[in-house]
């Protein structure tokens, strides 16, 4: 998705747009563009009534941008000399597009600007009304240089302006529909910003005598960690000395300041090569952050929800709903949550579940979104579904602020730091841990698990067992961490496999039950990393087709960690290798019968079978990686990918 980053302060401005918009360079573009309020002489010395003589400067929008990289328009901006136009303390913004209307160009990059140059404009989003805006404005004499929807934006603004740059922002934003991010800059006004919020996610952070709005919090680090979020309808007039919010009718909104618990070096890439090898090797600590305070020793599992047990036990279903990755977190929690708390659940691809117009019941069912950056179109519009029918949201997310974190009833953080990659990793394995203690204390507050206190007569797992499922689970959850660790070590064996795999079009991942919904997940890491085509398929139904396609040195990732399951997993992995595949097993690393029928093995420390995901997850993070790295791939930022899908 697009990056914005706009600045207000008595600093020069360009370093801090580029810096700023670099740091959002994971989230995909293929063009960038800056604008600079500055002022030109524009015609000669006036002398005034007081019989002194000024000079009269009318401030200008001038804009430098290109299609291609930050490194295309940094060479730009040199050459147009902006830099020494662009002195202190004038208002400025910059932008990388994800080209949505028009193809990627110099043209078409924003900033855009209207008729006379009196306004900048960058925009993330989509205005789904542009073309008929543009026809009316061109059929009043406007006239058009790009083939985006934002340019309908500052001749709006042209239109609409008397003399009042919010009163002119407020008319043109009653004209627009669909998900817009606005921040506008007017030559004429320009100790100032005005910033607007409708679908695409806003921020802006609050500095001493300067402040920035972004598009993402990343942009922000370096300057502040006090940061404010736009709220639906809301826009901004953004000034150095502050920022005052209203309505898009003009109302004032008190807003709440958050203090970002990132800071800046952890956002920063470190001694490793790319963000996905450090987000990797992160998961330990990222675990172990999330873990903190939830899990205590002797078991107890708090998850801060204000939910009561009754409110919980009252739930009958359990819909878990997500995009990608973090959809395959939800199959591990619906795993969880029906054995562990025998409650029926179901896992959602949002953006299917949002339009399948779901029957949803009012304190019978529960909604979980899961969503790392909190921002993605079709995770949030199903949440809105669901409280549009009444159903309680708990929001399972890493970025405290989003729009998920505020928009849901509860929220259950993850605490696995900014993730930068494009892929998801630490991410995952931190939405699986808090499902693991979510399923817990489900089962706890239905009384599904015995927890050792003579509560738990249902009839789930461990029933009656005087709790030692349950401090069995509390104390391997707790030792996720370590174990963790322990699967970093297994990075050389996953890179020799690696190697064997990026000579073919096609892997394979097989496995059952977990195992199953971690295969979903190793094969779209590999796939939107190394390009490499990959499927995962359940063990048991290779023989109804796929086998056809196992020939001779295919490669096969074998995932076969649950007891109850694995001598079935082990049949399909001779099925395979009958037929000339090389296996890669994971598996436990108590288990001597499987290892020897592999080609190769990654053994997995011993743990309770429900927690195996969040460790099998990670040699297949690094097999995509390291797949990756071997065909030259551009392993943060991948070909067509973004990092926050904040459109449709
Ligand atoms: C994961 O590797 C992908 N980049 C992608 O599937 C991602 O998980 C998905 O877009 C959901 O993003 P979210 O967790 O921020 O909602």
């Amino acid at each position: 998705m697009c990056g914005i980053v706009g600045y207000v302060g008595p600093k020069k401005a360009l370093p801090i747009l580029i810096d700023g918009l670099k740091r959002l360079e994971y989230r995909g573009y293929d063009s960038a563009g800056v604008a600079v309020v500055t002022r030109v002489q524009d015609h000669p010395t006036l002398r005034l009534d007081d019989g002194v003589t000024r000079t009269s400067f009318r401030p200008t929008i001038e804009v430098v941008k290109t299609k291609g990289r930050m490194t295309d328009l940094e060479a730009k901006i040199g050459e147009s000399r902006l830099d020494e136009r662009a002195r202190p303390g004038v208002v400025a913004m910059g932008h990388t597009r994800w080209a949505t209307h028009g193809v990627p160009s110099d043209r078409n990059a924003h900033p855009h600007t209207g008729c006379d140059g009196q306004f900048a404009v960058v925009h993330n989003g989509i205005i789904e009304n542009y073309a008929a805006l543009k026809e009316e404005l061109q059929k009043e004499g406007h006239t058009f240089r790009s083939e985006t929807d934002t340019e309908v934006v500052p001749h709006l603004l042209e239109k609409y302006y008397q003399g009042d740059l919010e009163e002119a922002v407020r008319a043109t934003v009653r004209r627009l529909k669909g998900a817009f991010a606005l921040v506008i800059a007017s030559a004429e006004q320009p100790d100032r910003l005005v910033v607007v919020k409708s679908s695409s996610p806003l921020v802006m952070g609050l500095g001493d005598g300067e402040n920035i709005v972004a598009s993402d919090i990343q942009a922000l680090l370096p300057h502040t960690r006090r940061v404010v979020v736009l709220d639906e309808g809301e826009m901004a007039v953004v000034r150095r000395d502050g920022v005052d919010v209203t309505t898009f009718t003009g109302v004032p909104v008190e807003k709440k300041v958050w203090e970002v618990p990132w800071d800046p070096i952890q956002a920063e890439l470190g001694t490793f090569p790319h963000f996905m090898l450090k987000e990797i090797h992160e998961q330990p600590r990222a675990l172990r952050d999330t873990l903190a305070g939830r899990v205590s020793e002797d078991g107890d599992i708090d998850l801060g929800l204000k939910m009561s047990d009754a409110e919980l036990a009252a739930a009958e279903r359990i819909y878990l709903v997500a995009c990608g990755t973090a959809y395959h977190a939800g199959l591990v929690g619906r795993y969880l949550i029906e054995r562990l708390a025998r409650t029926a659940a179901e896992a959602d691809v949002a953006s299917e579940f949002r339009y399948r117009d779901p029957i949803l019941r009012p304190g019978k069912d529960l909604m979980v979104v899961i969503s790392q950056s909190g921002e993605t179109a079709d995770t949030l519009a199903a949440l809105r579904e669901a409280k549009r029918q009444g159903v309680k949201v708990v929001a399972i997310t890493n970025v405290r602020g989003s729009s998920v974190d505020r928009e849901a009833d509860e929220t259950i953080h993850t605490w696995a730091g900014p993730e930068i990659a494009v892929a998801s990793t630490k991410a995952y394995t931190t939405q699986i841990a808090v499902l693991t203690a979510f399923a817990l204390y489900l089962a706890r507050a239905k009384g599904t698990i015995d927890v050792g206190d003579g509560r738990g007569a249902g009839d789930g797992e461990g029933h009656g067992d005087g709790g030692e499922l349950w401090r069995r689970l509390a104390g391997d959850l707790r030792a996720l961490p370590q174990k963790a660790q322990a699967m970093l070590a297994h990075e050389a064996a996953v890179k020799e496999f690696a190697r064997e795999c990026v000579q073919w079009h096609d892997v394979f991942f097989i496995g059952r039950g977990l195992d199953y919904s971690v295969a979903m997940e190793g094969q779209l890491k590999l796939k939107e990393i190394s390009y490499i085509h990959a499927e995962a398929y359940a063990a048991g139904e290779l023989k109804h087709g796929t086998l056809a396609l196992i020939v001779e040195g295919v490669p096969v990732v074998a995932l076969a960690t649950q007891d109850a399951l694995k001598d079935k997993t082990a049949s399909n992995i001779q099925e395979v290798k009958a037929r000339g595949a090389t296996v890669l097993t994971l598996v436990k690393d108590t288990d001597k019968e499987i290892t020897q029928q592999s080609n190769r093995v990654i053994p997995v420390p011993d743990t309770h079978d429900y927690l195996m995901p969040a460790l099998t997850a990670i040699p297949l993070q690094l097999l995509a990686y390291h797949a990756a790295i071997l065909r030259g791939c551009d392993v943060d930022k991948p070909r067509n990918l973004a990092k926050s899908v904040t459109v449709e």
